[in-house]
């Protein structure tokens, strides 16, 4: 057989057998490594909380993993002394993109953005019962759920967020939704 034959056989084989090979674990490539803890709770749970793991915190236990955890050091021991943002009451600013979470429209999105963000200087340290309890607390400290109320992935998405209907759901976008200039109000 010519060597170029043989040549055109090997590469077809190799070809053939690149999907079975594709699926086995890349072994000695060097390429890849396999996600950090932080990566892997690095999970989107959108505002309607379909998303939420299973797991339940109180507010009793929110306000001591607040401490624990090292959310006053920056908060201030009940959230509202600073220096940074403060995470009970407060008003809505133009000038930061502080948005004060009586302002929020959804529950979950306040889990999701612990979960995922806070503390600020080690995000991903949380575990899933501690940011239900720490939602509570916060939840709680705003007068937005009772004292004994519990987080859970069934409760929180019913909580009722003070300004939710101050919200508008955006359209379904198709090729014809106004958008930019054509949809700010006349003068
Ligand atoms: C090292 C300082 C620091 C620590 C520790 C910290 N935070 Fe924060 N937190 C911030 C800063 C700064 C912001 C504003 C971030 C921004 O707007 O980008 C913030 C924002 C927030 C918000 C959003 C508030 C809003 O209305 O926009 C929540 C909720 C929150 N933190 C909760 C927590 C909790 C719970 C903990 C403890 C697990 C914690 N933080 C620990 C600095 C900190």
């Amino acid at each position: 057989m010519p060597r170029c034959w043989t040549a055109l056989l090997v590469a077809g084989a190799v070809l053939l057998g690149a999907p079975v090979h594709a699926q086995e674990p890349a072994a000695h490539s060097g390429l890849g490594r396999p996600p950090t803890d932080a990566e892997l709770h690095d999970v989107l749970v959108g505002p309607d909380g379909e998303d939420l793991p299973p797991g339940s915190g109180t507010v009793a236990d929110g306000e001591r993993i607040f401490a624990a955890r090292g959310c006053a050091n920056c908060h201030g021991p009940t959230g509202e002394e600073g220096p940074s943002i403060p995470l009970v009451g407060g008003d809505v600013t133009t000038r930061s993109n502080y948005w004060p979470i009586q302002h929020w429209p959804f529950a979950p999105s306040i889990w999701d953005y612990i979960r995922r963000v806070m503390p600020y200087d080690r995000p991903g340290i949380l575990t899933v019962d501690e940011t239900y309890a720490l939602t509570a607390y916060l939840l709680h400290r705003n007068g937005i759920i009772g004292e004994e109320d519990v987080m859970t992935a069934d409760t929180l998405p019913q909580v009722r967020m003070p300004r939710r209907d101050d919200y508008l759901i955006p359209e379904t976008w198709t090729p014809a939704t106004r958008r930019g200039f054509e949809i700010l109000p006349e003068r």
